[in-house]
């Protein structure tokens, strides 16, 4: 156990705050050895940190998991399914899956944080969500230490959501997640339209596993700060979901609003859009700053507190609010 340590390394801001305790759990037995000492206490439980904003010092045990391994636990002939560590980092993991020519996780490259986190707020970009490839994770109530695998059908999967963030949110740990990624066959998705553009200009036919990780990558690092140089957490806030209704009179007074069709009634309106359209991009504030390639990314520009960021991100929600009537919601969790 670390005591009174430097929150720092551990969350992609960058932000310095304090965890009174911290456990860096290796294994299922240490996990279940870790709840058992903490037995009644509110525990919180922390993967790579790329999803976070600490505005406070930690006075909450914090859980670190740190599981490793990725393995083959069964496969047929044109599907593996993949059992990989919660604490294993993301990246790591898709790295490994395009290196075997295996298929599925190639538009989710580059995506900080741990396994773990991913099936927590449904990571998506380019096309594609972790809830496409996943069959199952398992791990522990974190009151009664009861184990329990959550198969596709049971997490309630959305847009940037699930139960771990409803319901059970600060209620179970995942210790494994279990993907099912393709041998052979494997459909390319190349729907999301900055991705299929960059393939039509290349002039890339019928593109590899790697031609879209290459691609999206390449994308991704013209769009989004890398974390190790510039904090920041990616999106800082969802892209809302709006009715018809809501769309039609927006499209109004603003006839150039970004949007997409979400299912047969909804639209998601681009958040980066409105709050570029507020004004707000590659503004900076004390240490804080809108990413000039990217208006839904928040960045921390040095030193800047959790509290700085956090008072930099809601004078942009009001700013959206007041002038499209939107009210944005956080994707980034605020602790
Ligand atoms: N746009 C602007 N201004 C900007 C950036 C974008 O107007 O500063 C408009 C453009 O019209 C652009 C469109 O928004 O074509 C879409 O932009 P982008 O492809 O960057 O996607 P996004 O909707 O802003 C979402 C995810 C990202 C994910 C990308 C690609 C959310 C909250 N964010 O961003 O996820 O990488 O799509 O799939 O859904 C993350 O969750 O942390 C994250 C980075």
């Amino acid at each position: 156990m670390k005591i009174n340590i430097s929150l720092k390394s551990y969350n992609s801001f960058g932000v310095d705050v304090i965890s009174k305790e911290l456990y860096e759990v290796y294994s299922e037995d240490e996990v279940l050895k870790t709840l058992n000492s903490l037995k009644d206490r509110k525990v919180f439980i922390l993967g790579g940190g790329s999803n976070i904003l600490f505005t406070n010092n930690v006075q909450t045990p914090i859980i670190n998991v740190k599981i490793k391994g990725i393995k083959i636990i069964s496969e047929n002939n044109n599907h593996v399914s993949v059992s990989i560590g919660a604490g294993e980092i993301w990246d790591d993991f898709v790295k490994w899956a395009i290196s075997k020519n295996l298929g599925g996780v190639e538009n989710l490259i580059s995506i900080p944080g741990y396994v773990g986190g991913a099936p927590i707020q449904n990571i998506g970009a380019y096309g594609v969500e972790i809830k496409n490839v996943f069959l199952s994770c398992s791990g522990y109530f974190i009151e009664t230490l009861e184990k329990k695998e959550f198969k596709i059908n049971d997490c309630q999967f959305s847009y940037r959501s699930s139960i771990f963030k409803k319901s059970l949110k600060n209620k179970f740990i995942i210790t494994e997640v279990v993907l099912q990624l393709s041998k052979n066959n494997h459909k390319i998705n190349k729907s999301y339209k900055s991705l299929n553009d960059v393939i039509k200009s290349k002039n890339v036919k019928d593109p590899t596993i790697k031609d879209i990780a290459e691609i999206v990558s390449n994308i991704r690092k013209d769009k989004l700060p890398d974390p190790s140089i510039i904090g920041n957490s990616g999106s800082f806030f969802k892209n809302p979901i709006v009715s018809q209704d809501t769309l039609t009179k927006l499209k109004e007074r603003f006839s150039d609003i970004v949007f997409y069709k979400e299912n047969g009634i909804k639209y998601k309106l681009s958040a980066a859009w409105l709050i570029e359209n507020c004004g707000f991009k590659n503004i900076k504030e004390k240490n804080v700053s809108v990413y000039k390639n990217q208006a839904l990314v928040i960045t921390n520009l040095g030193n800047a507190t959790g509290r700085e960021i956090y008072s930099f991100s809601q004078k942009i929600k009001s700013k959206v609010l007041e002038k499209f009537d939107i009210l944005l919601e956080e994707e980034v969790n605020i602790i």
